[in-house]
């Protein structure tokens, strides 16, 4: 196929890149800079310089393009402050899908694969049950995470409800692996400066390298109208996933804290004060996919090596 991949440059963009390649996919990767659409190039796909939110500038850079599908894996979450990192990236799942699937409209694209993040299933404890994609996603919560799980809704009603598209949806894990999170984490880690709340929960991770291939899987064999969640086997419990990283990276281990003691920061708070349990049997089953790195156990050595 010969793919329109929005957040091409990015940290699930670039593997993601160069696995469609080398699965025999074309990519045109749109990026807003001309470094990075050369760093693109430099992968084998070919480029656009674009910027997503201007919808006047986006359809003007695909015209004369041709797609069989269009990918979103566009965020802001690289913005050093919060709130703008939080905004950007609702703006881009509410009115960035919105420009995608008008370019996937030009571009004359048969198939949409947009995705967001398992948190849309709710930020609280969801107790020991297994969360599957039945189960309801982006319900209407108050305050800034619910504009963040709204617009996860949005992203994900705009492209079921785009009928001559065939649309699918992944619901990624946290992402960890060789990129700028993943080491702005360890740092913190080595310089014991994350404390971990002793009631935080259960969360599931996926290895970055798996995330992109579930994402070449979903554009080849994802069902049109489906939500797919792409996690890994294990779900882990914050305190084990961070002890386990700093015993790898040969750091103290993480202080343990009362919840409230994170209030200051509220996504923090949030993120740790969450508990899920997600199942990924139907990518599995209908994906033909299978993580690489199973679960944490296997993953944090890779991060810890590509750290040293
Ligand atoms: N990180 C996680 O743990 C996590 C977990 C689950 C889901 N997700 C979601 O997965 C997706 C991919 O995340 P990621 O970590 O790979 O993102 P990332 O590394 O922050 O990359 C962001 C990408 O978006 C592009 N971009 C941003 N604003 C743009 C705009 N206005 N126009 C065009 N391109 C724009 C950037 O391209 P240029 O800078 O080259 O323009 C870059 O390629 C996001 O939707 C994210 O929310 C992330």
């Amino acid at each position: 196929m010969r793919v329109l991949l929005a957040g091409a440059s990015g940290a699930v963009g670039m593997p993601l890149t160069r696995r469609l390649v080398a699965a025999g996919h074309e990519v045109v990767g749109i990026s807003r800079s001309r470094t990075n659409a050369e760093r693109l190039r430099g992968a084998g796909a070919e480029a656009v310089v674009a910027d997503v939110l201007d919808r006047e500038g986006l359809l003007t850079a695909v015209r004369g393009e041709r797609a069989d599908a269009v990918i979103h894996e566009l965020t802001a979450l690289g913005n050093t402050k919060m709130r703008d990192a939080f905004q950007g990236t609702n703006a881009l799942r509410t009115t960035g899908t919105a420009n995608l699937l008008a370019a996937a409209r030009t571009v004359g694209a048969h198939r949409f694969v947009t995705q967001s993040i398992m948190f849309g299933y709710g930020y609280h404890d969801h107790g020991p049950r297994v969360i599957t994609e039945d189960d309801p996603f982006g319900e209407p919560v108050s305050g800034t995470l619910g504009q963040a799980v709204a617009a996860m809704r949005s992203a994900e009603e705009q492209t079921f409800a785009a009928d001559e598209l065939d649309g699918v949806v992944l619901r990624y894990g946290l992402f960890y692996g060789r990129d700028s999170m993943t080491s702005m984490l360890v740092n913190l880690v080595r310089r014991r400066r994350l404390p971990v709340p002793a009631s935080a929960g259960f969360v599931n991770f996926i290895y970055l390298e798996d995330a992109a291939a579930a994402t070449v899987c979903a554009l080849e064999k994802g069902r049109a109208g489906q939500a797919y969640n792409v996690v890994d086997d294990e779900p882990v419990r914050w305190g084990d996933y961070l002890d386990t990283l700093a015993a790898a990276v040969g750091a103290r281990r993480p202080w343990r804290v009362p919840s409230w003691l994170l209030r200051p920061v509220p996504y923090l708070h949030a993120l740790m004060g969450t508990s899920m349990r997600v199942s990924n049997a139907k990518a599995k089953r209908e994906l033909g996919w299978a993580p690489s790195v199973p679960t944490y156990r296997e993953g944090i050595p890779l991060i810890a090596e590509a750290s040293r």
